[in-house]
């Protein structure tokens, strides 16, 4: 990436798709309605027949003009019926034209519909990891711009190229059929204008716009980061820099843009030239015909005036073919969610049909032997094996990056692991579909993101039907109640994006709150409470061990006294567990691990260790002694 220095995230494109591909990808979309489409195409041979008949009048009336015009001429011939044939056609094709346009409208509108949900519900199935090595920014880009460029796509084919190229047909023929050698060569020298188009378009104009496409993605996602981090920009007085690293991405795009607009506008010089000399060459020959007195006046005032419309109609073909070539890498740049969600492994769409188990959930959580490295990381477990029984309490400690969050992330089979399987109630978690899988597990992240939607609605996401009374009950239990009935909002209090208007400490309530309400069989804690202050974890820890009996629980915690009660502590090291047992058999192991944690994290815990160390009323700084323990 030229000019950005230290920028590794780029978003991924897994494909590169052939034009083939990328129209396969989304041609369903515009066929989903063939009625309606074959309705369309119908109203649009009615245009093009009307079309073709106005100018056959207009040559009518310029003959029945000229007869009488004529000194001596006998004609009694009157212009009226010519006149109102030419009125009548052209009435005729605004009519038709207006119907068709209506209709295409709405097939558009619904296409388009069809479109983004379709891409939104692939998106949202990709793999964990296709989700962390995006920008999330630019996969929203990216999805709408599809969206946009199917509209465009739909319009321009349809309405202004396909049009045009019947009328072309069409015209071509009634000349042939009246003049034939001008007929031929202006079949011949139309043939070479569409030749010319396409190729320039495919072969010229496309490549450098998909290349355009994919960096101005890039401009997007970076865009959405920085303002995505707007805080810590500030926070370091950064806002210089960032502006260059934009400047950066945009002097990319720049690069590639100008040069991509260039194309298109020269081909449309190029497009121009060959159609003007195709029309000077064909009135050449009418005006050679004429001479000879081959052609009459109709077939020279038919000849003019069909010349004339469809020159009308194709002057924009070359910017008309721009606006595809744009469009179709715009659409490229979102097929590949179309079509590479399953090669990039998307387990959600892969995963064998379940067979309905309907054996009660005990819980029982095995890992057997299990080997794993992230798909962009080093190794992080290797022949891991280790077992949590149904209903019970495990707490899962040790330094920062020793693999206790990757636990909870293969449980979840947010990952595919390389070797060993991890079962629950002794079934390969693989063997079942992972939306059932994730149905058994409530989650209390490490930093918890929340919608920006109201708080209710946020606490009741593991169960969207739950009654009022039920997540206020959950909140109480949660402690989440009290800050929440002092908003001036309540319940009702949207909370921001990504809920960044609330404390950490409060998302962390709302949470458990959530898990609280979900009231699954399997509960993950991942550092659930680091960000209460001492005594509203000491409540929200009430709340938890309520929470947890009958469940099958694991915490992770670096506080250690909020472990204590655990059934059983397994204290990681890189990636292996080195040591387990109960808090007050670990503590006595002489040199052991836990008890070093202990004595490092200076807490209450350690208290029998130095019985008459005071007990730290901050809760603050116990927090910060236990994390620089690791
Ligand atoms: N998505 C990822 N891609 C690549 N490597 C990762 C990814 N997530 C974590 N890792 C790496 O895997 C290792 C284990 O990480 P993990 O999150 O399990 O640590 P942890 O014990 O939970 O640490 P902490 O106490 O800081 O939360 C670390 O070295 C980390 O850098
Ligand atoms: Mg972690």
């Amino acid at each position: 990436m030229k000019g950005v220095p230290g920028v590794v995230h780029t978003p991924r494109r897994t494909t590169q798709l052939t034009l083939r591909q990328t129209i396969g990808a989304f041609a369903r979309y515009w066929l989903a309605e063939p009625k309606v489409v074959a309705a369309i195409l119908a109203l649009l041979l009615g245009i093009i027949a009307a079309e073709a008949a106005t100018p056959i009048a207009l040559g009518e009336l310029a003959a029945v003009v000229a007869d009488r015009a004529t000194p001596g001429s006998v004609s009694l011939r009157e212009p009226w019926g010519a006149l109102l044939a030419a009125g009548l056609a052209m009435i005729t094709a605004i009519v038709l034209r207006q119907l068709l346009d209506r209709g295409w409208n709405a097939l558009t509108v619904r296409s388009m519909q069809r479109l983004q949900l379709d891409l939104f519900a692939r998106v949202q199935r990709l793999p964990a990891e296709w989700h962390a090595n995006s920008f999330a920014g630019a996969t929203v880009h990216r999805i709408s711009r599809a969206r946009w460029a199917l509209d465009m796509l739909s319009n321009i084919i349809v309405l202004r190229l396909l049009q045009p190229a019947l009328l072309l047909v069409v015209m071509g023929g009634i000349l042939t059929w009246r003049l034939p050698v001008a007929g031929g060569v202006f079949y011949f020298l139309s043939f070479l204008y569409v030749i010319a188009s396409w190729q320039l378009s495919a072969r010229w104009v496309r490549p450098m716009s998909v290349v355009s496409a994919a960096r101005d993605s890039r401009l997007t996602g970076a865009l959405a980061d920085s303002i995505t981090n707007n805080a810590t920009v500030k926070s370091f007085g950064a806002e210089e820099r960032e502006d260059k690293l934009l400047r950066g991405f945009s002097d990319d795009w720049a690069t590639v843009a100008l040069p991509s607009f260039n194309r298109a506008t020269d081909t449309n010089a190029v497009l121009q030239m060959v159609w003007t000399m195709a029309q000077l060459s064909v009135l050449g020959l009418i005006g050679w015909y004429a001479v000879h007195s081959r052609a009459d006046v109709a077939d020279v005032a038919f000849a003019l005036s069909a010349v004339a419309m469809l020159s009308g109609q194709l002057r924009n073909l070359a910017s008309d073919i721009r606006t595809i070539q744009r469009a179709f890498a715009e659409m490229e740049d979102a097929a590949e969610f179309l079509v590479a969600s399953r090669e990039v492994g998307d387990i959600s769409t892969n995963c064998s049909e379940v067979v309905q188990d309907r054996r009660p959930i005990e819980g029982e959580i095995a890992f057997l032997n299990v080997s794993f490295s992230y798909p962009s990381g080093g190794q992080v477990y290797q022949d891991l094996s280790l077992t949590v029984l149904a209903g019970e309490h495990v707490a899962l400690v040790g330094p920062s990056g020793s693999g206790k969050s990757t636990a909870v992330k293969l449980i979840q089979r947010l990952y595919e692991i390389d070797a060993g399987v991890v079962a629950i109630d002794g079934k390969d978690i693989r063997e079942m579909a992972p939306s059932d899988l994730r149905k058994l597990i409530s989650l209390v992240p490490q930093e918890p993101v929340l919608f920006h939607r109201s708080l209710a609605e946020n606490i009741a996401y593991g169960r969207p039907e739950a009654s009022m009374d039920d997540i206020i009950k959950a909140a109480k239990l949660a402690r989440a109640h009290e800050f929440i009935s002092t908003l001036q909002n309540g319940y009702a209090t949207f909370v921001g994006e990504r809920g960044a208007k609330l404390s950490g400490g409060e998302r962390q309530r709302v949470a458990i709150a959530r898990a609280i309400l979900a009231d699954r069989p399997i509960l993950l804690l991942d550092e659930a409470t680091s960000s209460l202050d001492t005594s509203t974890e000491r409540l929200v820890q009430e709340a938890i061990a309520e929470l947890a009996k009958g469940r099958t629980t694991i915490v992770i915690a670096h506080r250690l006294s909020t472990i204590r009660n655990a059934d059983r502590i397994m204290v990681f090291d890189k990636g292996m567990i080195v040591e387990q047992g109960s808090h007050d058999q670990l503590q006595r192991v002489p040199n052991g691990h836990y008890r070093r944690l202990l004595e490092l994290s200076d807490q209450p815990a350690a208290s029998h260790i130095a019985k008459d160390q005071p007990i730290k009323p901050d809760g603050k700084q116990e927090r910060q002694f236990a994390s620089e323990a690791y």
